[in-house]
């Protein structure tokens, strides 16, 4: 209820800006904390931590969730957020200086000139270079084709920056979200087969998740489709790629580059590939941005049990209009929602609005309700078969 005050437990550096969200009056937050309501985190391990039986939700502020035992907090009931998209931004900017460098020889050339360490005249350095430049010359963007596949949060942005850029696009994604479709410019060129946009493309980008769909996506088969002297980005996952039929391609000047945040030993040493310790995602702002997002979205479920970027449980959201409201977590089996409405009609409880969404084993619901639940029909719902939780918040 609106004077309950929440307590947030914390553990790694939570970046400030996503903890100062959290409302001092209502929360209190911090590493200690007897009896929490929700953790928020980075990449700390849960696996094997006693679970407390106040926790009713944790938010992982980043896209991974293999820190968190997610397969038994849902049996408990307890919603697993993470924060999709929030570094999308910061991905996309590096695949922008990605597309350019791989284009023109700048890296090169740069290396170049602080090689020239015994050089002590200017004049002489200035000749030196002007006459040396011209290995380093390359070609411009503008005006080529840029080929995404993976429509989604970075993919989208990386579309549409091109276009930006003066480049065509063309892109590849069978299972394009309404959110990605609504951000997606409409210059954008929609093709149906992995096959056609590789023919098209003098650049191609990966943004898809690492599925078994996905992995080896691109192999020796798909290199074979490429346009002769194409250039290939990988900020995805380093298993989307099959890396020895990249070097084939390589070798054989079919490709004219690869560029990747996932380095392996076999792509060390080669001129025509620009390696990248993992940086996709690393900029400050990104990691605020997870921070806010984790914060938003564990207090919008803490106290109005909407659920929005949840990895076990479906998202659920409805807007408050009244009365009080009740959310519990079902499995996900018939009779359990007709279960807790007969409960509430015994108690004479009408119903003003409700939602009832299910991912998978689990089910969720909201309701809005006219008059206040007492504790004993949080009881009665709380004991209904198939009922996992109950809160009314
Ligand atoms: N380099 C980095 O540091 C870094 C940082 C963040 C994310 N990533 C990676 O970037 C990738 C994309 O992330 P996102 O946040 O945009 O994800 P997202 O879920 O928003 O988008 C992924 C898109 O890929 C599409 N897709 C799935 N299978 C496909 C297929 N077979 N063919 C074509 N499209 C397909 C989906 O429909 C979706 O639109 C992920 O692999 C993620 O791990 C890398």
């Amino acid at each position: 209820m609106a004077s309950k005050m929440y307590q947030i437990k914390t553990f790694d550096r939570i970046a400030g800006v996503g903890l100062s969200r959290f409302p001092r009056e209502r929360y209190a937050v911090g590493p200690e904390s007897a009896r929490p309501d929700g953790y928020i985190l980075r990449s700390y391990k849960l696996h094997g931590q006693d679970v407390p039986d106040s926790l009713l939700a944790v938010a992982r502020a980043g896209a991974g969730v293999n820190n968190i035992p997610v397969a038994d907090y849902t049996r408990r009931g307890i919603v697993v957020f993470n924060t999709p998209g929030a570094n999308a931004n910061a991905v996309k900017e590096m695949v922008t200086a990605a597309l350019l460098l791989s284009s023109r020889r700048i890296l090169q050339g740069m290396n170049r000139v602080q090689e020239l360490t015994d050089v002590t005249d200017a004049g002489e350095m200035a000749r030196l270079l002007e006459k040396e430049k011209k290995q380093f010359a390359g070609g411009e963007i503008a005006g080529k084709t840029l080929g995404v596949v993976g429509l989604g949060a970075i993919g989208s942005m990386v579309a549409n920056i091109a276009l930006e850029l003066g480049m065509h696009v063309a892109g590849f994604d069978p299972a394009l979200s309404v959110e990605a479709a609504w951000r997606l410019s409409s210059r954008v060129q929609k093709v149906d087969s992995l096959e056609a946009l590789l023919r098209c493309s003098d650049f191609v980008t990966l943004h898809v998740p690492a599925i078994e769909a996905t992995r080896h996506m691109i192999d020796a088969d798909a290199l074979q489709r490429f346009k002769p002297g194409a250039r290939l980005l990988n900020f995805a996952r380093e298993e989307i790629v099959d890396v020895d039929a990249v070097v084939t391609a390589l070798d054989e000047d079919r490709l004219a580059a690869y560029v990747t945040d996932f380095p392996a030993p076999v792509l060390l040493g080669r001129p025509n590939v620009l390696l990248f310790p993992h940086l996709g995602a690393s900029t400050a702002e990104a990691e605020q941005n997870c921070s806010v997002m984790a914060a938003d979205q564990l207090m919008d479920f803490l106290e109005h049990g909407n659920i929005v970027n949840s990895v076990n449980f479906p998202q659920t959201r409805m807007a408050r209009e009244g009365g009080y409201r009740i959310t519990f977590a079902n499995d996900n089996v018939p009779r359990v929602l007709g279960a807790v409405l007969s409960v509430l009609a015994d108690h004479n409880v009408n119903v003003i609005d409700m939602v009832n969404k299910s991912l998978q084993d689990v089910a969720y619901n909201i309701m809005d309700v006219e008059s206040e639940p007492t504790p004993e029909i949080v009881r009665a719902i709380a004991a209904a078969d198939g009922v996992i939780r109950v809160r009314v918040v």
